[in-house]
């Protein structure tokens, strides 16, 4: 019976690049999805970007573009770099899309009629300024335990410490600047302790790592929270259906992403049937790979919304460990955070995929990517072992038997090689990469040990020993075909090459230990290349400068709402004029009425409030730069007809002067 698996990665955040950390999990479960499919499987696998929440929100603000831009921007570009690192979705979607909005509209209403929501009153930090309730990491300020300035409104990274961001010295917001004050609001929540007995369950049939249980033995024992489900606006997401002004966080409508994702898929593609993978009594099966920061989400809270609302759970949540570089923490200051685009810019992607393979077991411990192992493992397994054999090997099929392989083979190492396929197998099933490539490697050992003994260029030299040199070419290159069908989940490119090499229909799982007598191959060209020193430098300079330039102070944020469009600019008349006289005004201390002698548009009566700068006398003569096309105001003392534009910060007032030679009456641009 065939299985259909609808398979997941994480939804990246929609305001930023897609990273080596990211990488991690989307190699992993590509290379899952390509195992299940050589083996039989049917695999619908899906992704999506993130693209709620204040972040992007903010984000958004401060690049001046709206939300809908930054997010349209990101997912092409996390798109690509998928793409561009054999990540091959067979959709790629958005959490800010109608299917979604459908779909977690309809997951709540059912979860409220089933009598698990709850509403009621919370006290939050609110920046009255900005006019916005504020997420913990929008607070910063000293820490409480160690006093380090700047540390966010929920843990210090100099200390370690968690509080809540009442507990900050001196807390500011971060988007305003201003102290935050205490605002009471009304809130959405999810009664997930009525769901305690169904999750117990749930967890107990096998759907996480072992390693797993502990965690969440110890959230079960601190006894399971009403979940927050909403935030106030402004929020970047979707309004919850009866509640105007009250918006999903984003951590609701993003898991259901998935589900949108499908969705979106199914009304292109007729094979894909949405409920026949989400129903209840869907034989189907779901997966999900996630980092292990984000089980919360995907052990309790999600299963917890699908049961309530009548959907499927998912049959396997599987969480891997972080990625560091070189020992560390990936971190943007350091400049040892690199992205995939980085990454692309001066190496492939290939080796990177085999590498993480040679590290991901399965469980949820850390990964380290330490650029010299990962030159060392690559040059050393990749090409010189793997690769090897066939550039050993090929050259003489092609030259001395006109590229076809003979019927004769050794046929021990040969079930040697295939003797490997079902730990192989097996090892891919349960993602422990790190044994499928050791396997494969192991096997590869075998194989050129074979040619080490057989020595083929030897053989060559005797031209008695035609048949010989055939059947030892023929074993090796069988063989080699076995090793790329071990390693085309890993690195699928390359596979691809060696399906064209040796004329092969794209390798199944079980092509593997098939004779190859006959075959015809075509003229080897080197699959790969040791990868250089020089370029994992260039890469590791490229990320520093981007960290550098990130360090460089950005520009001041402009809001959303304050932009405008070069055509808005222009409909202002800004004109050089010159001061003809100017006099104090009685009965308003602060003014000086001035007459502008304005070129082609004649004079101008103007009253500026800049009296506590300037004495009028020292005005007159003066260039200055005029807003002529004013609507006049009619002023206690006369008729202003126009502003004249200057500086002014609480600091003193400054009047914007031209340099000595523009005329008067001729256009500020
Ligand atoms: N948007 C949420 C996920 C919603 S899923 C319904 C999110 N996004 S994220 O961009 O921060 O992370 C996406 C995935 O990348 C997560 O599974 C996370 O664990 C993973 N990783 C982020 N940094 C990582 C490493 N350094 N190493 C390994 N995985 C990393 O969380
Ligand atoms: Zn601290």
């Amino acid at each position: 019976m065939s299985r259909t698996l609808f398979v997941t990665s994480a939804l990246p955040y929609a305001n930023g690049p897609i990273h080596l950390g990211h990488m991690v999990e989307h190699v992993q479960s590509d290379t899952w999805v390509r195992y299940q499919r050589m083996a039989g499987n049917r695999v619908i696998y899906c992704c999506a970007d993130d693209a709620h929440g204040s972040g992007i929100m903010l984000k958004a603000e401060a690049e001046g573009v709206s939300p809908e831009q930054l997010i349209a921007r990101f997912k092409n570009e996390h798109l690509r770099d998928f793409v561009d690192f054999g990540v091959a979705y067979d959709n790629y979607h958005s959490t800010h899309s109608d299917e979604n909005r459908e779909l977690s509209a309809l997951i709540y209403t059912r979860l409220r009629d089933a009598g698990l929501i709850e509403s009621r009153d919370v006290e939050q930090a609110y920046d009255a300024k900005r006019g916005m309730f504020l997420p913990d990491r929008f607070i910063k300020g000293s820490c409480p335990v160690c006093k380090t300035p700047g540390q966010y409104g929920d843990n210090c990274e100099a200390c370690g410490a968690t509080y809540r961001p009442t507990d900050l010295i001196d807390p500011v917001s971060v988007v305003s600047g201003e102290p935050p004050v205490q605002k009471s609001s009304e809130h959405f929540f999810f009664r997930l302790p009525a769901m305690e007995s169904y999750l117990r369950d749930f967890l107990k049939s096998g759907v996480v790592q072992d390693s797993v249980a502990p965690k969440l033995a110890e959230w079960f024992k601190a006894g399971l929270k009403d979940w927050d489900i909403s935030r106030d606006a402004p929020y970047f997401g979707f309004e919850i259906p009866d509640a105007p002004g009250k918006y999903f966080y984003v951590w609701v409508d993003a898991p259901v992403g998935y589900m949108a994702s499908l969705k979106h898929l199914a009304a292109r593609d007729a094979d894909v049937d949405f409920d026949a993978i989400w129903s209840k009594d869907s034989d189907a099966e779901v997966y999900h790979f996630i980092g292990k920061d984000i089980i919360y989400f995907h052990a309790l809270f999600w299963p917890a919304m699908l049961e309530a609302s009548g959907f499927r759970s998912p049959t396997g949540v599987f969480a891997h460990g972080m990625i560091t570089l070189n020992g560390e923490k990936m971190s943007k200051s350091r400049g040892t955070f690199i992205t995939a685009r980085t990454w692309l810019d001066h190496l492939p992607a290939e080796p990177l995929r085999y590498f993480y393979a040679s590290r991901i077991t399965g469980s949820i411990e850390d990964m380290d990517l330490g650029l010299q192992d990962f030159m060392q493992i690559v040059n050393a397994d990749l090409v010189g072992k793997y690769v090897n054999i066939a550039s050993r090997t090929a050259n003489f099929i092609t030259k001395r038997f006109d590229g076809e392989l003979g019927s004769e083979v050794d046929q021990a190492l040969l079930s040697q090689v295939a003797g490997a396929a079902d730990e192989i197998a097996s090892a891919f099933d349960a993602r422990n990469f790190a044994k499928a490539t050791r396997l494969t490697m192991a096997a590869a050992d075998a194989v050129n040990a074979y040619i080490a003994e057989q020595q083929p260029w030897v053989i060559a030299k005797d031209a008695e020993r035609g048949a010989d040199l055939h059947r030892v070419c023929t074993t090796a290159l069988t063989a080699f075909r076995d090793l790329t069908t071990y390693l085309k989940p890993v690195v699928p490119k390359m596979a691809a090459d060696v399906e064209a090499f040796l004329n092969l229909a794209p390798l199944q799982w079980s092509d593997i230990g098939r004779p190859l007598a006959g075959q015809r191959i075509n003229k080897f060209k080197p699959l790969m290349t040791r990868i250089e020193d020089k370029q994992v430098t260039a890469m590791q300079d490229a990320a520093k400068q981007m960290a550098e330039a990130a360090k460089a102070p950005a520009a001041p944020a402009t809001k959303d709402d304050d932009v405008i469009a070069i055509d808005d600019f222009m409909k202002v008349d800004l004109r050089v004029a010159r001061v003809a006289e100017a006099a104090p005004v009685d009965g308003a201390d602060k003014l000086i009425q001035l007459t502008l002698d304005v070129g082609e548009l004649g004079t101008r009566n103007v009253f500026a409030g800049i009296k506590s700068a300037y004495a009028p006398e020292d005005l007159v003569g003066k260039l200055v730069v005029l807003v002529a096309n004013l609507a006049p105001r009619k002023m206690r003392f006369g008729v202003s007809e126009g502003m004249v534009i200057a500086a002014g910060d609480g600091q003193g007032i400054f009047v914007v002067s031209p340099d000595a030679g523009a005329t008067p009456g001729s256009r500020v641009k």
